[in-house]
């Protein structure tokens, strides 16, 4: 059977760290609730000018040096992302330049959190239907052009930063098995951007009120969120006849907060080891997370040939996904 399989991953943060004691400086926050209640210990800011197609560039770039793939052999673009540098063109389109992928399609994916999941799934989609060979998936954002710092409930837990997948096909049994997506949309007003739609236009009134800025409940994201992760998990395994703390060898959750997916891990019996967490130095970079704990993780040795990986991730929308994949390489 042809399946698109991972074959590359590459990841960029910006340079520019910003620690909790930082914002403490700005914000009436401090460094020991910011730990206790997220994990978090610092996160990158991109620089003025480092819009979001440039944290993906870096990141692709890495991808296909690794692969020693030529920018002109890819077929597909997909970048996923909340923070596009404009609402059109779309991001893939900068980054399609930028490498100077004159073959490739270009679309971007807005699914929030799970959008890179989401993007993952429609790359895939085109190499196991045969349509495509070669598709670079990216996820990025740069949450801190839509983070409130006067909101510090919010500000504290976002970052910038980017990753990305590159996808072949595979014939041999490695490659995504099983994508498991979901949504429940009426739960939008949990966590949203209000302003800059065609609901609220940019105006004078949209600005004053603060509403291009991210609005959210954590509290309710929170409970429902720990919820699906697990209800997530249990179905895409149980429907492959695996089980996730025995033959799941390394578990990459979504990044919205370290303690979260230590409580995700206890509900599931799950060794910590299994189920990295690299929030504690980026915190949560939307799109981002999952190609950044990828790379991570392989760096780390926790990924090997034929492990079986499960990705999983929830976030606005509500919305969420689970991909299973068989690691090769
Ligand atoms: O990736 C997208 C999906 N997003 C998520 O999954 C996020 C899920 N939610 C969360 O991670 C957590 O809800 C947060 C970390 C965002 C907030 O933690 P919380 O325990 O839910 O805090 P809270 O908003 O309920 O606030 C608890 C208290 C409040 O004070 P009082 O009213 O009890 O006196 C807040 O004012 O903590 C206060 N607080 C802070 N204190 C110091 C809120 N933010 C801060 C802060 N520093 N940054």
């Amino acid at each position: 059977m042809r399946r698109a399989c991972i074959t590359a991953v590459g990841a960029y943060a910006p340079e520019k760290v910003v620690t909790n004691d930082d914002l403490s400086k700005i914000m009436d926050t401090n460094d020991a609730w910011i730990q206790e209640r997220t994990m978090i210990q610092e996160r990158r800011k991109s620089a003025p000018g480092e819009t979001t197609s440039k944290l993906c560039i870096p990141a692709a770039q890495r991808a296909l040096d690794k692969r020693g793939m030529d920018p002109k052999d890819l077929d597909m673009i997909i970048v996923a992302t909340v923070t596009p540098d404009m609402i059109f063109p779309n991001t893939a389109n900068l980054v399609q330049a930028a490498l100077g992928a004159k073959n490739a399609g270009a679309m971007d994916v807005i699914a929030a959190c799970p959008g890179f999941l989401y993007a993952l799934s429609s790359g895939a989609a085109f190499i196991q239907s045969g349509i495509h060979n070669r598709v670079l998936v990216i996820g990025g954002d740069d949450m801190t052009s839509i983070v409130d710092f006067t909101d510090r409930s919010t500000a504290v837990i976002f970052g910038d930063g980017a990753g990305a997948f590159l996808l072949e096909a595979d014939t041999e049994g490695y490659g995504i098995h099983d994508i498991l997506l979901g949504s429940d949309g009426e739960k939008g007003d949990y966590l949203n951007m209000p302003g800059g739609g065609s609901l609220n236009p940019p105006s004078h009134e949209t600005v004053d009120a603060r509403m291009h800025y991210i609005k959210m409940d954590g509290r309710e994201v929170y409970k429902y969120g720990i919820r699906k992760f697990v209800g997530i998990v249990e179905e895409i395994c149980s429907r492959n006849e695996l089980d996730p703390v025995d033959d799941i060898g390394c578990h990459l959750f979504h990044q919205a907060n370290g303690r979260m997916i230590e409580s995700i891990g206890s509900r599931l019996g799950l060794d910590p080891a299994k189920a990295p967490i690299n929030i504690t130095k980026y915190g949560n970079t939307t799109d981002g997370t999952i190609g950044l704990l990828t790379n991570d993780a392989l760096n780390d040795g926790l990924i090997n040939d034929g492990d079986w990986v499960l990705m999983s991730s929830f976030g606005a929308g509500f919305a969420w996904g689970s991909i299973l994949t068989k690691w090769k390489g």
